[in-house]
């Protein structure tokens, strides 16, 4: 903590002192909030619910605008073993603001909820959840209330697009990484997230990868990811959990979802967006939700966007407790960190081992054969079953491939031990 940042928390929670002995200090409201009353409400957060909170900055915008992230759940601060860690970014685009007031409430949601609500509270005992309010702060400080489309404050500072600025795994991005996403890429690399979603405004639909096409040929038509049953399955329980997107044709004007979901690329074609990175390369696995037809609309309207999206919010991400998870180890037990994980079938996606050994694939209720493999190690493949609602546990040990390179070597060194022997008898 630099010695501004020391300051600001001080301030603020001697600010929170005075509040409460001179008035009843007021909940979150239903209006939007600048950068300075969203730090407020941060600092305030981790100040109150300190052993379920942990506060932390990712990195600066273009302007030095910190990028806050919220971590909740319980014993935050330390490891657990085999917990998953999930995030939701809002506010990439800095003029689609209605996401940014929803992330601020999943918060107050998610604190107020904790030893009160029971799934709540289970939920939280079981799952780190990262949020980041905005990702683009400088973009909402340009951006104007009330206007439903345009682009005035969707970009950075610099003018780039941060859902455009990521590396992208089948086409040439030319656009310099920005600060805000190099942050991003950093965190992502940094923590093992396995369940992910960010938001948007503008139009009303859940959208999963690919964003991008795999071939140059192909320039219409849905982009498939081999995890597509299970980004479906992600789409919609966002959609079915909230009051009114996946109720077709209640979508904004002009547009027409099947039950509120799209792959990325049958909507439009992207490159470098956040989603396609994400999952190629951490194998998180995210999808972009749409969250309101006007990008800025006034604040009277919130009340009931966080009224449609507070299920949705919460039931997206107890998802992350399905299909397998479980540890990848040596002969010995140690945990294997960075090793590769696929499902028979769905490669070329890799999911990688956590520093800790840890790996978590979501999965659909079936059979599936899964292959570990780690440098130095025989690739070894185990079957699993999973099953509805419950997380298959599923270990694997990997042995060390020593036995032929050890062989090699004996072979090796065999002509230079009978040279050796023939010079001591002669
Ligand atoms: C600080 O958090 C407490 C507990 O959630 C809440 O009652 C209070 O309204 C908050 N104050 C501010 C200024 O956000
Ligand atoms: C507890 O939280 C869950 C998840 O948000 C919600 O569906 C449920 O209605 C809440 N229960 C009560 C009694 O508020
Ligand atoms: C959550 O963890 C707390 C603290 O260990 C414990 O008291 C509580 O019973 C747990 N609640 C649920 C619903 O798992
Ligand atoms: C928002 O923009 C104004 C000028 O337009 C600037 O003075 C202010 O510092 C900016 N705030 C943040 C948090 O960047
Ligand atoms: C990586 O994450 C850990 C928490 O898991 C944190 O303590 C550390 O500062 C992070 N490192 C970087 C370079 O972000
Ligand atoms: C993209 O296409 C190439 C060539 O067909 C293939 O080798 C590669 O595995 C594909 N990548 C993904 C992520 O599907
Ligand atoms: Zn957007």
């Amino acid at each position: 903590m630099n010695t501004i940042q020391y300051l600001l928390r001080w301030n603020i929670v001697v600010m929170l002192l005075l509040g409460i002995t001179v008035s009843r200090v007021a909940s979150l409201d239903f209006s939007y909030h600048n950068q300075n009353q969203l730090e407020i409400f941060l600092h305030n957060a981790s100040f109150y619910y300190p052993d379920i909170t942990d506060l932390y900055s990712i990195g600066k915008s273009v302007h030095g605008v910190n990028l806050w992230v919220l971590a909740i759940g319980k014993d935050i601060k330390s490891h657990v073993p085999l917990r998953p860690n999930v995030k939701y970014i809002g506010n990439i685009h800095g003029n689609e603001a209605v996401s940014r007031e929803m992330m601020m409430h999943f918060i107050d949601y998610l604190l107020r909820s904790y030893g009160s609500n029971q799934t709540v509270t289970n939920f939280l005992n079981n799952t780190a959840v990262h949020v980041m309010v905005t990702m683009n702060p400088d973009g909402f400080n340009k951006s104007i209330l009330g206007m439903c489309d345009g682009y005035i404050g969707r970009d950075n500072a610099n003018g780039f697009d941060l859902n455009r600025n990521f590396p992208d795994f089948f086409k040439e991005n030319k656009s310099p990484v920005q600060l805000e996403t190099h942050a991003v890429i950093e965190w992502i690399h940094n923590q093992s997230f396995v369940l992910s979603a960010n938001f948007h405004g503008g139009a009303m639909v859940a959208n999963y990868p690919f964003d991008s096409y795999n071939s140059t040929s192909q320039t219409s038509g849905a982009s498939i990811s081999p995890d597509d049953d299970v980004f479906q399955h992600l789409a919609l329980t966002y959609t079915r959990s909230h009051a009114s997107m996946s109720l077709s044709p209640v979508t904004c004007p002009g547009d027409h979802f099947v039950n509120g979901i799209t792959n990325g690329a049958s909507w439009y074609t992207i490159i470098g967006g956040m989603q396609d990175y994400n999952y190629l390369s951490v194998g998180c696995m995210e999808i972009t939700i749409e969250m309101a037809c006007c990008k800025f609309p006034y604040p009277s309207q919130l009340p009931q966007f966080w009224q449609k999206n507070k299920d949705a919010l919460f039931n997206f991400l107890t998802r992350v407790h399905i299909g397998a998870k479980g540890f990848v180890t040596d002969e010995n037990n140690n945990p294997l960190p960075s090793a590769r994980v696929c499902v028979v079938g769905r490669e070329p996606v890799h999911f990688r081992t956590s520093k800790y050994g840890e790996y978590w694939r979501l999965l659909l209720p079936g059979s599936y054969t899964l292959q570990a493999e780690a440098n130095g190690y025989l690739t070894t493949t185990v079957s699993i079953v999973v099953h509805d609602g419950v997380i298959t546990r599923q270990d694997i040990k990997l042995m060390k491939s020593g036995f032929s390179k050890g062989f090699f070597n004996h072979a090796v060194h065999l002509p230079l031990l009978l040279l050796s022997l023939i010079m001591i008898f002669l």
